[in-house]
């Protein structure tokens, strides 16, 4: 690669009608991971995430909020900026459909098409899905009429519309992949959208009646753009194409759409065909990714198990989140989502290979070294090797993350790492210490302290915190990769020795609160609970003529006095209609006697009389405990209705 080349790296930009969950979280980490690393290695990347704002579902929720469109936008895009800063992504630009630039480059775009006789106005018929937002081709159709991505019915529906002429770049588009065979990726995808074209393009309805919320279609106002056409428009609009002076004159088509599968269509027939519309040249790259799933199940928001990846940052911590995402499964292909499958990597990969690493060879320098960092002195053959091998390894990685295997990538850093530990077990620096073999040991601790230095700098991209407490540790300043030289300091280094890196995680307790936690979120998708405490069990079930031995009964409280020395405690008088008692109950903390005066509480009126610090306590009110708070969230049972009569049996 030439040293002044550009990338230009995108995400899909997101319905916001949705929770951002690990799907999202998936394709702008690898972005990010990408971003970083191409910036790390000299280059000039830039890097665009976003929003996808328009459309007839965020119309329909809206109005069921009883908001406009865009407060609700407004209210929802904030999900994925939190959730972006909260994973460490580092974006160049964040892209609203909403945002003013984008819609003037739309309709910009969409005159230049018309004019130009690449749009133009007919009639369209089809089967409709509308919570997918697209029409339906009857071969595509999953059984009969309903959706093969969602399988809810569709609609029939016939408009007005706008066509892009499609079909008329079906040769032009062969040709370019014919002439760019890495231009999607992974070379299955390829085959697929080939075949797709080859089987005949129809040309595309990009105009929509039926609903008011979109960018207007400039000169025919009871039209609003479709969703597709104007979202597309994002990955230039945010470039300000089509100035002159525009960012997209640096970085385009030196892009890197990175999208899932399932919008291949969209980014390898429909979009490339848009830009030789309008004569801009084609993506260099699509990169289409696999599909998480969820401890072997789709995710839905109805079974409940939907990953929250701010949940999995607080659980684990967001550089493990990255790491796992990006190790376990190789780019391109679908992959299953488990906590436990993360816990596990966390103890291998993580505590055992990486923390340790660092752990035991600062461990050393500090105690043989007094911390300070020494130079090499007599260097063999193994040195040599673990020497070659780390300069070979960032080739390695160069070439993989070229071709987006971040599985590969980090296979071939852990690689790097493993040597290295095994490099302490053959060269026993503990023993060279006690040998006082002065210059084999300096040349071990510094050929362990110049791997981990540039694991810190190879890491860097995937685990942006995990490599700055590595260099805090290694008593150096952050430093980009392609400024890194093997054995070359530029001062005297004293280690900071820290906490290791990645504390194991107790697996067997893991698997239980995992199953805890389960449970809740299934509970809340059922709608059974919002709550998010353990429920205390039903208790053994009881005959009527149990539950008709306890005798409750209406009392009206009349007064309220402390019992003394008992900073818990009331006494309370309470008028049963047929009599007047009183009852020892601990709930001073949670009311004043003002609060209870006059109401008219529940009570067990036939529980055996207590004695209860030298007063006859006759009854017992009854109180709902919070689980929560447990007898610090404490409310007594009342009446609603106040003209009920005192003495009233509840039953
Ligand atoms: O399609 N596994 O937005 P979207 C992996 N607005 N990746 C997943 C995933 C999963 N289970 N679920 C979602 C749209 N994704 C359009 C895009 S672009 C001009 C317009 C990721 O919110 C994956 O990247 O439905 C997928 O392509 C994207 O989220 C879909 O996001
Ligand atoms: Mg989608």
């Amino acid at each position: 690669m030439d040293k002044d080349k550009t990338f230009y790296i995108t995400t899909p930009i997101y319905y916001v009608n949705d929770v951002p969950h690990i799907g999202h979280a998936y394709t702008t980490i690898a972005a990010d991971v990408l971003d970083r690393w191409y910036t790390s290695g000299g280059y000039d990347s830039y890097f665009l995430t976003g929003t996808d704002e328009h459309g007839q579902k965020i119309e329909q929720s809206a109005q069921k909020r009883g908001m406009t469109p865009k407060e609700l936008c407004d209210e929802v895009v904030q999900n994925f900026k939190r959730l972006w800063e909260t994973l460490n992504i580092q974006n160049n630009d964040f892209i609203r459909t909403t945002d003013k630039r984008h819609e003037e480059v739309v309709q910009e775009v969409f005159r230049h098409l018309l004019a130009q006789g690449d749009v133009y106005k007919g009639e369209y018929e089809g089967w409709y899905c509308v919570p997918c937002e697209t029409y339906v081709p009857e071969a595509q159709m999953a059984e009969e009429n309903t959706c093969p991505d969602c399988h809810r019915p569709l609609t029939k529906m016939t408009e007005e519309t706008y066509f892009f002429r499609l079909s008329k770049y079906q040769d032009a588009l062969l040709d370019y992949y014919e002439k760019n065979k890495d231009a999607i990726l992974p070379h299955e995808r390829y085959n697929e959208v080939v075949s797709f074209i080859k089987s005949g393009l129809k040309d595309q309805s990009i105009s929509r009646t039926t609903l008011k919320w979109g960018i207007p279609l400039p000169g025919d106002d009871r039209h609003v753009i479709y969703v597709w056409f104007d979202a597309l428009i994002n990955y230039l609009s945010a470039m300000d194409f089509p100035k002159e002076d525009g960012k997209w004159k640096k970085y385009w088509p030196s892009v890197r759409h990175l999208v899932g599968k399932d919008i291949i269509r969209f980014h390898c027939v429909i979009w490339p065909a848009m830009l030789l519309a309008l004569g801009v040249n084609p993506p260099v790259r699509v990169f289409a990714h696999g599909w998480w799933t969820v401890d072997g199940e789709k995710m839905s928001k109805s079974i409940g198990n939907v990953v929250d990846p701010f949940e999995m940052t607080e659980l684990f911590s967001r550089d493990s989140f990255r790491y796992f995402l990006l190790r376990e499964v190789p780019f391109g292909q679908d992959g299953n989502f488990s906590e436990m499958a993360m816990a596990s990597r966390i103890n291998s990969d993580l505590a055992n290979d990486l923390g340790n690493l660092l752990s035991r060879s600062l461990q050393m320098i500090q105690k043989y070294r007094n911390g300070v960092l020494p130079d090499f002195a007599e260097v063999t053959e193994l040195d040599t090797e673990i020497k070659n091998l780390a300069q070979a390894t960032v080739g390695e990685m160069e070439e993989e993350l070229d071709r987006f295997a971040f599985d590969e990538a980090l296979k071939t850093l852990w690689k790097l790492i493993s040597r290295a530990n095994k490099y302490i077990d053959e060269t026993e620096p503990w023993k060279l210490g006690k040998e006082n073999n002065a210059a084999r040991l300096d040349t071990v601790l510094r050929t362990l302290w110049e791997v981990l230095r540039e694991v810190s700098i190879l890491l860097a991209p995937f685990m942006p915190d995990t490599a700055t407490n590595m260099t805090v540790q290694l008593g150096i300043e952050p430093m980009k990769r392609i400024d890194w030289v093997w054995g070359k300091i530029n001062c005297p280094v004293s280690i900071a020795r820290g906490e290791n890196l990645f504390p194991r995680l107790d697996l067997v307790q893991w698997e239980k609160e995992k199953a805890e936690r389960d449970a809740k979120k299934r509970a809340k998708a059922a709608g059974i609970s919002n709550s998010n405490f353990e429920f205390e069990p039903l208790a053994e079930e009881i005959s009527i003529d149990d539950f008709k031995k306890v005798d409750l009964r209406v009392a009206l409280i009349e007064s309220v006095t402390p019992v003394p020395k008992a900073d818990k405690l009331y006494k309370l008088e309470l008028n049963l209609g047929f009599e007047k008692r009183f009852v020892v109950s601990g709930i001073r903390q949670y009311y004043a006697p003002e609060d209870l005066v006059g109401k008219k509480a529940i009570i067990v009126a036939n529980l055996r009389p207590a004695r209860i610090r030298g007063v006859d306590s006759k009854g017992m009110l009854l109180a709902a405990e919070n689980p929560e708070k447990g007898k610090e969230g404490i409310s007594i049972v009342t009446i609603l209705d106040t003209t009920m009569p005192q003495g009233a049996r509840v039953c």
